[in-house]
């Protein structure tokens, strides 16, 4: 049958007020991009004719500003799960404007299936292809865009002709089934492809806008000296452990986060010769990958998206006989699955706001209340990893904060899942360590030496039991740090009153 094909302003004529909206992608790879902007200025003219208009929103993960940004800043989000990256809609979250539940990336699709999140009515999603027979080839980012497409009633696809058809078999798209029918997810290296090329619908639930709108990427910082030193303390770290036997000779497959410090990790993990070539199984496929696979440092690239500056991603189309059989885009659900995390062994590296001495993190509310973006795939990863790292600079604020504190002000990630952390001063190890022994190994090892001797201070002051807190003290300290912005002068006396 003939395909549907509309304009954007059309098409989000389509999209009602209380809808709840599913949209492809992971990061601003892969997202939609000129649809979202034409439902924001539905928004803004029903918002100015006195009418409501706002929509529940599924994405992947953080998506483009002409997403989150555009729909956030006509105010048209009632809802949003999972992770976010955007200012404007952080602003919303935090002045509770939008209502926001934050979950592991993986659990998001069958937490849709499952019924717990609501109908999805409509499903948005970037593609490279669409056939008249059903089939959609998704671009550079995948999401939750098989099961949205499956669930909603409608879908609304931006096919982009930035991205070229010849793309289609660079996607393994698979969805488990759901308990009691679920079976065991076949992957068992990087490169086992488990899945279909498409998503497979019926196609009179699709309509077409055509549009060549960019990709969103965004350009990373340069290297500085505390993030080149994280990267050379990891793969230092991960070097020893092989020469320990704690890791394979041949290595196992790598995760990493996302921003400068997992690039700066990937960079000095390639530069370090005593590493083999290795596999990457992760989230998002940075910048760094593409240049070690053209070094030949990593032989194979499974992520849910290529989260790569508009200068690599030109480069992957431009030489995909060299890629395509090097790279797998997998929907978030597999690519973050905590199954074959364990299965595989992964190493994990993801980054911290703040820590604490005993080894807990906290990835994502800044002084306990002010969201930043979300757990995203770091619990995904880091519960499931072989060997889970977290890194973070020893100091935030210009030196005014230290990363390392008592006790963390938010949890994410708790002692028992934390194996390692490492900052620019060093590594800390805590394996088989009691609460005592990973505060000393943090605070000699990766703490900064202005923060030293009141963390030691903190730690013998003679509370008793296997970790000792004191909670009063806690309490009192991160409330003066959020009114200060300073820990230079904590003064535990003061506190314990
Ligand atoms: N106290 C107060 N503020 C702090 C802080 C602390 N301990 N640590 C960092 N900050 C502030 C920074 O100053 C910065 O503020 P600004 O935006 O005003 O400049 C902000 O928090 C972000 O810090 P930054 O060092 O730039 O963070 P980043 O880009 O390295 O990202 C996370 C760190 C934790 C926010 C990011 O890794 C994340 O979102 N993680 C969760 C999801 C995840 O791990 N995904 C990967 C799985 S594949």
């Amino acid at each position: 049958m003939a395909l549907k094909f509309m304009t954007a302003e059309e098409a989000a004529l389509l999209v009602h007020h209380d809808d709840n909206v599913g949209f492809g992608g992971f990061t601003p790879a892969g997202c939609p991009k000129v649809v979202p902007t034409a439902i924001a200025r539905r928004a803004e003219e029903e918002h100015a004719k006195g009418n409501p208009f706002q929509i529940g929103m599924f994405t992947g993960a953080s998506t483009g500003d002409s997403l989150d940004g555009a729909l956030a800043r006509a105010k048209a989000i009632k809802f949003r799960t999972p992770y976010q990256s955007n200012k404007d809609l952080r602003a919303l979250l935090n002045g509770r404007e939008t209502a926001y539940y934050d979950l592991h990336l993986s659990e998001l699709a069958q937490n849709l299936r499952y019924g717990f999140l609501g109908k999805v009515n409509v499903a948005i999603v970037e593609a490279s292809d669409v056939t008249e027979d059903g089939e959609i080839v998704p671009t550079c980012g995948v999401g939750i865009a098989p099961t949205i497409c499956r669930m909603a009633d409608l879908i609304i696809v931006e096919l982009n002709k930035q991205h070229p058809k010849e793309i289609r078999g660079m996607h393994d798209l698979y969805e488990p089934a759901d308990p009691p029918l679920r079976r065991e997810i076949p992957i068992y290296k990087p490169s086992d492809r488990i899945g279909s090329a498409c998503i497979k619908v019926d196609p009179a639930k699709i309509v077409v806008v055509n549009t060549d709108k960019p990709n969103e990427g965004s350009p990373f910082s340069p290297i500085d000296d505390v993030t080149m030193a994280i990267g050379r303390n990891v793969a230092n770290f991960l070097v020893s452990e092989m020469k320990a036997g704690r890791l394979p000779k041949d290595f196992v497959p790598l995760q990493s986060g996302v921003g400068n410090v997992a690039n700066a990790v990937l960079e000095c993990m390639g530069a370090n010769k005593e590493i083999p070539a290795f596999n990457v199984y992760t989230e998002v496929i940075q910048d760094a990958v593409i240049t070690l696979m053209k070094q030949g440092r990593v032989k194979f690239a499974s992520g849910c998206s290529l989260t790569v500056s508009n200068e690599v991603i030109d480069d992957i189309y431009s030489n995909l006989d060299f890629f395509k059989d090097k790279i797998l885009l997998r929907p978030q659900e597999i690519s973050n699955n905590p199954e074959v995390a364990r299965r595989m062994g992964l190493v994990t590296i993801n980054t911290a706001l703040e820590a604490d001495i005993f080894g807990n993190i906290n990835s994502t509310h800044v002084s306990g209340t002010r969201m930043m973006n979300g757990i995203g795939g770091s619990g995904d990863f880091t519960r499931s990893a072989m060997l889970s790292i977290f890194t973070t600079p020893s100091t935030a604020k210009e030196g005014k904060i230290s990363a390392f504190v008592p006790m963390v002000s938010h949890l994410d990630h708790s002692e028992h899942s934390v194996k390692i952390i490492i900052t620019e001063y060093g590594v800390a190890d805590l394996r088989g360590k009691s609460p005592i022994q990973r505060a000393n190994a943090i605070i000699d090892n990766c703490v900064h030496p202005d923060y030293q001797p009141i963390l030691r201070e903190y730690l013998n002051m003679g509370v008793k039991g296997h970790t000792p807190q004191n909670l009063k003290c806690c309490f009192a300290f991160h409330e003066e740090l959020a009114a200060s912005g300073d820990m230079h002068n904590v003064d535990w006396s003061k506190y314990n009153k």
